[in-house]
């Protein structure tokens, strides 16, 4: 068994290992073996990476190295628990192998750009990515072109006003109508949540200024004012060219998907 202090070594760099492969081919066997499974979707490509398990089994067999970018281990740099580092890594390693799987092996290590309060994207790759984590899972969606938002959460209790529960469930409805959700529920609250944190992550306005547009929470900035008569009405001039999906995952999780329209 490892220690502690091997799972909080530092990363290496991408150089290809003597022996270590980096193509498509590889890259769809190491998903499996890291046990990542791709999650039927119409419009995009998700995958769903136990990072726990996958952080063992890379570092067991010194396997995901190869694949992390000094963009990563930048990133990486900033996270201060060294298990949850190593659970990041694991997530890291995923979306690039799912890239290399998707696109080429070419694309896999590209750097991974994060404009402040923009979402993170992959220089010169011709897709799209977004990345939700919660507990010990993270979700990882790819679409080749527009925008993408993904958004999961493990199911728990959630300590919400009953008015704020029923708004969140008044601008989700709004956003996608493929369920009725009740604002009771935590279940139902949750995945309400999963839609309008996806759709924020695919617009980039961020969950606070979403919530203000959808008129949830108190607009900081009276410019940024959506007009409209009340939640329902606020979110739904908000998403044109937007569709929000509930993502069907193992019992104990829900999740969201968001995507720009694809224009005739
Ligand atoms: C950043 C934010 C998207 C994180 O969401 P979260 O529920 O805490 O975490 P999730 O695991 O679902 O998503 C995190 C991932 O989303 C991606 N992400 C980060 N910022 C993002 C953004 N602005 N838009 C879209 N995706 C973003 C990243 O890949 C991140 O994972 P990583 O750091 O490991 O790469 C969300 O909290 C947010 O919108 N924050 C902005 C807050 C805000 O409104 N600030 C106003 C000033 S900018």
């Amino acid at each position: 068994m490892k220690s502690s202090s091997q799972t909080s070594a530092p990363l290496r760099t991408n150089a290809p290992e003597p022996g270590v492969s980096r193509t498509a081919h590889s890259a769809r066997s190491l998903l499996a073996r890291i046990h990542a499974r791709r999650v039927p979707h119409v419009g995009c490509v998700l995958w769903l990476v136990d990072m726990e398990a996958a952080r063992s089994i890379l570092q067991r067999h010194d396997l995901g190295a190869p694949w992390l970018t000094r963009s990563d281990h930048r990133r990486l740099a900033r996270i201060r628990d060294p298990h949850e580092r190593a659970r990041r890594a694991a997530t890291y390693v995923a979306l690039r192998l799912v890239v290399a799987h998707l696109l080429g092996p070419r694309f896999a290590t590209a750097p991974m750009l994060r404009p402040r309060g923009k979402a993170p994207y992959l220089l010169g790759v011709p897709a799209v990515f977004n990345l939700s984590h919660s507990g010990s899972l993270a979700l990882i969606g790819v679409a080749r072109r527009g925008r993408i938002g993904v958004d999961m959460e493990v199911k728990r209790a959630v300590p919400m006003s009953d008015r704020n529960r029923a708004r969140i469930v008044d601008a989700a409805t709004i956003l996608s109508r493929e369920r009725a959700l009740v604002p009771h529920l935590d279940r139902d609250v949750l995945q309400a949540w999963t839609r309008i944190e996806s759709f924020s992550k695919a617009t980039g306005r961020g969950i606070n200024r979403t919530l203000a547009d959808f008129g949830i929470r108190a607009q900081q900035n009276p410019r940024w004012h959506t007009p409209g008569t009340g939640v329902a009405d606020k979110a739904a001039r908000q998403l044109p060219d937007y569709v929000v999906r509930d993502v069907r995952l193992p019992a104990g999780t829900v999740a969201a998907v968001t995507r720009t329209l694809a224009k005739p």
